[in-house]
């Protein structure tokens, strides 16, 4: 997947991508020349780029000055790398985008310093768009996603969230991202209030069916696709939607409260996945996040019907769909 998805957005956005990658790239320039090259790595090695491309999307929408989009686009997606360089520390993980992570090359200390480098990069490159209100959302979603990570740490493992609970993690983790994202064209259109939330709330609808797809994928893809086993989230003691959709179906089966006491036991994970894939609980959870697509894509009804509409349907569309 990554750079083949074969979708629209990037030859669509083709010089405005290549831009917001030059921008990315110079991070490398300033950096202690042991870790330049694994930044490099990093940034070079096939993200979706999601989030840029629907910044630039949401700017040609309202017809915002792309001068401003981009240095926005690039801060966005250089906070969500370093969120990334953050939680594949946090989740020890030694594989992203097929590539060893920084962690993997790293001890803890210098992998903290070097996602803290991009935060700071990110927030420097969120000002050049002179825009003191973008500024202060930037901010506040930084803050939205570490105080969701913090809770994730704190409470998220080996817990029955309720739905609440796990709407509530979805939306700090993903979701909150996403809406910023959507929102910048308004803004930097200088959009009505209304225009600002509708379009922020199609980006919080999508970011949380991406990642709620992201949850069943966790169950249903296969280890070589997903770069960690089947069933890795439950078995690290995090229950997401599958299992809760599972549960309400279920509620006689104690399986899960042992399995959040030991999740070490993989007989008994093996058995329940295998029980979750058969009831029909997988198919029960994409039908939430295909319901939160097209109630998205009607907050696109009043805007013309261009090529750059066309590619935001196209990212919320794939958003569900991606390759198992
Ligand atoms: C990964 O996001 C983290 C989640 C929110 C599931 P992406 O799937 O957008 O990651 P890249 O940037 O394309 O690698
Ligand atoms: C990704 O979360 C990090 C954030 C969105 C902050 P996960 O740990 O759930 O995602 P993957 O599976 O590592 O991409
Ligand atoms: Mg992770
Ligand atoms: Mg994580």
């Amino acid at each position: 997947m990554n750079q083949q998805n074969g979708l629209q957005y990037r030859s669509l956005l083709k010089a405005e991508l290549a831009e917001v990658e030059t921008r990315l790239l110079e991070v490398t320039s300033a950096v202690p020349s042991h870790i330049a090259g694994m930044l490099q790595e990093i940034i070079d090695s096939g993200g979706k780029r999601l989030r840029p491309a629907l910044v630039l999307l949401s700017a040609h929408l309202c017809q915002a000055p792309l001068m401003q989009a981009i240095p926005i686009a690039a801060a966005i997606e250089m906070l969500h790398t370093a969120t990334l360089v953050h939680d594949d520390l946090i989740d020890g993980a030694t594989l992203r985008r097929g590539k060893p992570t920084l962690n993997a090359h790293l001890s803890a200390t210098p992998t903290v310093l070097a996602g803290d480098l991009l935060f700071a990069r990110a927030a420097v490159m969120a000002t050049e768009a002179q825009n003191l209100q973008l500024v202060r959302r930037f901010s506040a979603t930084l803050e939205i996603i570490c105080s969701g990570e913090l809770n994730q740490f704190f409470i998220g493992r080996g817990h029955l969230p309720t739905h609440d609970e796990y709407e509530r993690r979805i939306f700090s983790k993903t979701a909150s991202l996403f809406a910023l994202a959507m929102e910048t064209g308004p803004h930097l259109a200088g959009c009505p209030a209304q225009q600002i939330a509708d379009l922020a709330r199609f980006g919080a609808l999508l970011g949380s069916a991406f990642q709620i797809t992201d949850d069943v994928l966790d169950f249903v893809s296969n280890e070589a696709t997903l770069g960690k086993p089947v069933g890795s989230d439950l078995q690290q003691g995090l229950v997401t939607l599958p299992v809760l959709v599972y549960l309400q179906q279920h509620p006689e089966d104690t399986r899960l409260a042992s399995l959040l006491r030991d999740p070490a036991d993989a007989g008994q994970l093996q058995g329940f996945v295998t029980d979750l894939h058969t009831s029909g609980a997988i198919a029960a959870t994409m039908a939430i996040a295909d319901r939160r697509i097209e109630e998205a894509l009607t907050l696109l009804e009043p805007f013309p019907i261009t090529p750059y509409r066309r590619a935001i349907e196209e990212i919320a569309t794939f958003a569900v769909r991606r390759p198992y």
